[in-house]
């Protein structure tokens, strides 16, 4: 498991890198590589705009801000922030008295969004180092968790789910983009570190994401696939889904 984070972190790193150069953070060919095409991604321009993103530094597979329905006056959490663009839009959205936070692991991400906090002029935003696995917030602390093609890259699918249910508060709200598998993966592919980090071979069917967000306490399940990605050279099929779930109030 640590291997496969360390593999992640240097793929993050050398992205953050290649953002800060002036470059995409996408690759051509994984899940993250048409997130310029930000229409197809749900992010208006007016709405990038709005927070002065540049949506080359964006290297999700959806928009978590849209499934989620924020309010003013809430808190929100994003697992693996990268550079910022859905805890910047979250922040908008909440204001006035709410606050966003990210969460993320890569010194240059969190290096990058914090950047691009100071150029939106946003203050109702903290991005926070450390895992998903060990979210450094305390229970009941938001009311939503989002997230946007992160879960997928976690080894320890079960600790982040238990840790994203920890935080949110009696009723709050799951609303993720993420990658899912539409038939198994192979244990070919699952050891290829390139590709796990590539947002491919982490995947799980939605059989096993709806069964692990069951474990971890979740209700009102939903799963929307948005878009099918075939694997190159392979049998395999992964897509990109909106998943949402709610903590319940007696939890
Ligand atoms: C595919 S990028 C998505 C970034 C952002 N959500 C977006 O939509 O642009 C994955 C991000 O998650 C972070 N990440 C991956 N695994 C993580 C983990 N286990 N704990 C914390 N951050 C993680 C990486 O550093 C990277 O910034």
């Amino acid at each position: 498991m640590n291997e496969l984070r360390d593999a992640v972190r240097d793929k993050y790193t050398e992205r953050a890198l290649n953002i800060a150069g002036g470059g995409s953070g996408c690759c051509d060919s994984d899940c993250c590589g048409e997130i310029s095409d930000s229409a197809g991604c749900g992010y208006s321009a007016a709405e990038l705009a709005s927070v002065g993103f540049d949506p080359k530094a964006s290297l999700g597979c959806g928009n978590p801000t849209l499934l989620a329905d924020l309010r003013p006056g809430e808190a929100v959490l994003d697992l693996g922030s990268g550079a910022g663009l859905d805890v910047l839009l979250s922040a908008r959205r909440v204001s006035p008295g709410g606050h966003a936070f990210g969460v993320d692991m890569t010194d240059e991400m969190l290096s990058l969004s914090r950047d691009n906090q100071r150029k939106s002029g946003l203050g109702n935003a903290t991005f926070l180092k450390g895992t998903i696995e060990e979210i450094p917030l305390p229970d009941a602390a938001v009311d939503v968790v989002i997230s946007n093609c992160v879960i997928n890259l976690a080894a320890d699918k079960t600790a982040v789910l238990r840790e994203a249910f920890r935080v949110l508060r009696p009723n709050g709200r799951f609303a993720v983009a993420d990658m899912v598998a539409l038939n198994e993966i192979s244990p070919f592919l699952k050891r290829q570190l390139d590709l796990w980090a590539g947002c491919i071979s982490g995947t799980i069917t939605v059989a096993d994401y709806r069964q692990a967000l069951e474990k971890a306490g979740f209700a009102d399940i939903e799963f929307e696939i948005t878009r099918e990605i075939g694997v190159p050279q392979s049998e395999e099929k992964i897509a990109s889904a909106y998943i949402r779930a709610r903590k319940p109030a007696a939890a």
